[in-house]
């Protein structure tokens, strides 16, 4: 689906996510929603935000699952995706704390197997996702799998691609300051969700996005797998659509 600019799509998109709320909410069941970083769902959280504050959209069925998170981090770090996620979302509506997933990356490493585990438990323990949001990566990754990521990965501990860091290296004033590792949900946890709407706008994202819609399918771009998967959108703007 193509739109004329980023902020029409986003409206869209947080329209689509309403809806599954509310059609959730009708049937008195709890809504799982994974949820992605990064500066593509800005606007899409905002409007959610905006629905909650002038439409009374209310999140207190939704339980939400994040797709990953740098490690090691603080909470408390500007950079964190905790942060990012409590900033741009969770503090603006009336979602309960602990129904908020967001992979831990102030564990030790000799912990983050178990918890890997335990987040892939608690999913399907909560009835698996409903939605799932993405944005993608200039390699190809959604959440963090990074090139090489299997059809069947599950939630775990990723070495970064040097790519990803470069791109991250801005924001956090040097590539050397960006984490090395992230923890991220698989590409086959991501494949269960029964909706997934993944999302690239700017010029930028022109090349991965044609890569990615009609390349091969290849762990090279893992975010080619989610052609095989029975109910993916892809939504694109202007711009991020020129190279189709
Ligand atoms: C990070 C996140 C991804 C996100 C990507 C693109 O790598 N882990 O989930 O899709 O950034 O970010 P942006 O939307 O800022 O281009």
């Amino acid at each position: 689906k193509v739109f004329n600019n980023q902020r029409c799509a986003s409206v869209w998109i947080a329209g689509e996510i309403a809806q599954i709320i509310k059609q959730k909410q009708a049937q008195q069941l709890p809504c799982v929603l994974g949820l992605a970083t990064g500066s593509t769902p800005i606007q899409v959280y905002k409007e959610l935000v905006r629905l909650h504050k002038e439409e009374g959209l209310s999140f207190q069925n939704v339980i939400t699952f994040n797709l990953d998170e740098y490690f090691p981090i603080p909470k408390e770090s500007l950079h964190s995706y905790y942060h990012f996620m409590h900033e741009n979302l969770f503090n603006h509506v009336d979602i309960q704390k602990e129904n908020i997933h967001i992979p831990d990356g102030t564990l030790i490493k000799e912990q983050i197997e178990d918890f890997c585990q335990y987040y892939e438990k608690l999913i399907l323990e909560k009835g698996g996702l409903d939605f799932q949001l993405l944005g993608i990566g200039s390699t190809g990754h959604i959440g963090f799998n990074e090139p090489g990521s299997s059809v069947n990965s599950k939630t775990r501990l990723i070495t970064l691609d040097r790519k990803t860091r470069a791109d991250a290296s801005s924001s956090f004033y040097g590539i050397e300051n960006v984490p090395k590792y992230a923890i991220t949900m698989g590409i086959g946890t991501i494949l269960q969700a029964k909706k997934i709407i993944i999302a690239a706008f700017t010029e930028g994202k022109q090349r991965i996005a044609s890569t990615v819609i009609e390349g091969q399918l290849s762990s090279q771009y893992p975010a080619t797998f989610l052609q095989n998967h029975k109910n993916t959108l892809f939504v694109l703007e202007r711009a991020s659509a020129q190279g189709l």
